[in-house]
C-alpha cells in the first residue's frame, strides 16, 4: 500500500479556535479524518504529523524518502521564513504538494512570499479545509499516473 506523509506546521493544532474568520471552524482532527477517508477510498495510507518545531519538520521530511511516496504539507508560518524546510524538501527528492487554508496572497504582505513553493510540485491555497483534500487528490492522481 502506498504511503503519504501529511505534515501540519505550527499553530495548526489550534484550528477551530484560531482566527475562525480566516481559517474557519473546522478542527485539525476533522481535517485529518476527512483526509484519511479520502485516502482509504484509493487504498492509500496516511501518516499524519503536526509540529510547532522547525527542526522536527526538517527531520520528518529528511526521513520521508524511506517509505513514503509523497508529502502533503502545510508549512504554516514557516512557509514565509524557513530556508531549512525548503532545503529539506529539495534534498529529499520526494514528490511534495504545499497547501494553505487561506489565500496568502490576499493577506498581509509578509505572507505573499512562500519559500516553499519553488521546490514543490504544486501549491493549493484559499479553499479552506478543502485545500488539503484537493492537494491529496492531486498527489494520488500523480502517483497513479506514474
Ligand atoms: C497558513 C497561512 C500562513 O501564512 C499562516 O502562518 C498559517 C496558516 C494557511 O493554511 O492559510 O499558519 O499556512
Amino acid at each position: 500500500m502506498k504511503k503519504i506523509l501529511v505534515i501540519h506546521g505550527p499553530n495548526l493544532n489550534l484550528l477551530g479556535q484560531r482566527e475562525p474568520g480566516i481559517y474557519g471552524r473546522v478542527t485539525l482532527d476533522a481535517i485529518n479524518r476527512e483526509l484519511t477517508k479520502v485516502a482509504k477510498k484509493r487504498k492509500v495510507s496516511l501518516v499524519i504529523k503536526q509540529s510547532n518545531h522547525e527542526g522536527k519538520i526538517v527531520d520528518l521530511i529528511g526521513r520521508a524518502k524511506k517509505g513514503f511516496s509523497a508529502i502533503l504539507i502545510n508549512p504554516a508560518a514557516y512557509t514565509h521564513t524557513s530556508v531549512a524546510i525548503r532545503d529539506a524538501i529539495a534534498a529529499s527528492g520526494v514528490l511534495t504538494v504545499e497547501v494553505h487554508l487561506s489565500n496568502i496572497y490576499s493577506r498581509e504582505e509578509f505572507r505573499h512570499k512562500s519559500l516553499i513553493s519553488p521546490v514543490v510540485k504544486g501549491t493549493i491555497l484559499g479553499f479552506g479545509a478543502k485545500s488539503y483534500i484537493l492537494g491529496l487528490e492531486s498527489i494520488m492522481d500523480l502517483i497513479d499516473a506514474k
